[in-house]
């Protein structure tokens, strides 16, 4: 049965874009695959929607490009499902989920972009460079502390992606709240994203709220932070 809605929390709109939030938990709550891995599965059921809503396809037609590819654990959810994924990165990691086609490249060079030119047009493009919040840092990998200023120079560049997008084809951005204020402030990014996208209108910001649960010796913590996903689609 096709999938109409994402089950928004919050929804608003104070800017010319949505805002909305939704939980993890409301993705663990599928149990299974989205116990384990609810951003997964909240990335593939956020990507069928809008494939639905702008191209008028689901994952399964749909030609996928991830170019912050990593280990691909975004698709462990909906890989099956999906028509083609090419995945590219600049370290050619380990991979959880593999892709159909991987590059090893970074994404926004002429190199790349030319080699990928033979996969397109993308129905979707998803976008996860590596950030240094600080908030994640004892989790992040020492590669992703080195490469924190891709993030800023990946988006600065993101209208390069465009040549490889038809018009209503998604961008799909990932970015992270952060509470400092050291460099850039991301919770100003999606002003940041929509100044340097010249060739894709910023439509929707899914903020995406994490639960950390650890257990201390004297007390159980709970405690959150947000990731978003800014929509951004072809013109
Ligand atoms: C946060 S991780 C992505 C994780 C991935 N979404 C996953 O689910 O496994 C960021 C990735 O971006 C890659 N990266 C950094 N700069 C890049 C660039 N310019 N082009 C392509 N990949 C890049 C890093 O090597 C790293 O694997």
């Amino acid at each position: 049965m096709a999938e109409t809605m994402i089950s928004y929390r919050y929804t608003w709109m104070i800017h010319d874009y949505i805002e909305s939030v939704v939980d993890q938990r409301e993705y663990q709550r599928a149990g299974g695959t989205c116990w384990r891995n609810p951003f997964s599965c909240f990335m593939c059921h956020a990507a069928n929607i809008l494939l639905q809503q702008y191209m008028n396809k689901t994952i399964n037609d749909a030609v996928i490009l991830d170019g912050t590819y990593g280990e691909g654990r975004f698709w462990k959810a909906c890989k099956k499902r999906i028509r083609m994924l090419i995945g590219v990165d600049i370290y050619d990691r380990k991979k959880i989920v593999a892709p159909d086609i991987f590059i090893k490249g970074d994404i926004v060079s002429s190199k790349t972009i030319d080699a990928l030119r033979e996969y397109a047009p993308f129905d979707l493009i998803v976008i996860d460079p590596p950030y240094s919040t600080g908030i994640t840092s004892t989790y992040a990998r020492p590669a992703d502390h080195a490469n924190s200023f891709q993030w800023e120079r990946i988006v600065k560049n993101i209208d390069k992606l465009a040549t490889l997008q038809e018009s209503s084809a998604v961008l799909l951005v990932k970015g992270m709240i952060r509470h400092g204020s050291n460099g850039i402030d991301y919770a100003t990014t999606p002003f940041f994203i929509s100044d340097n996208a010249h060739s894709y209108r910023l439509m929707h910001i899914l903020y995406y709220r994490i639960i950390h649960r650890r257990r201390t010796t004297v007390k159980r913590l709970v405690y959150n932070n947000y990731v978003y996903v800014a929509v951004l689609v072809r013109k």
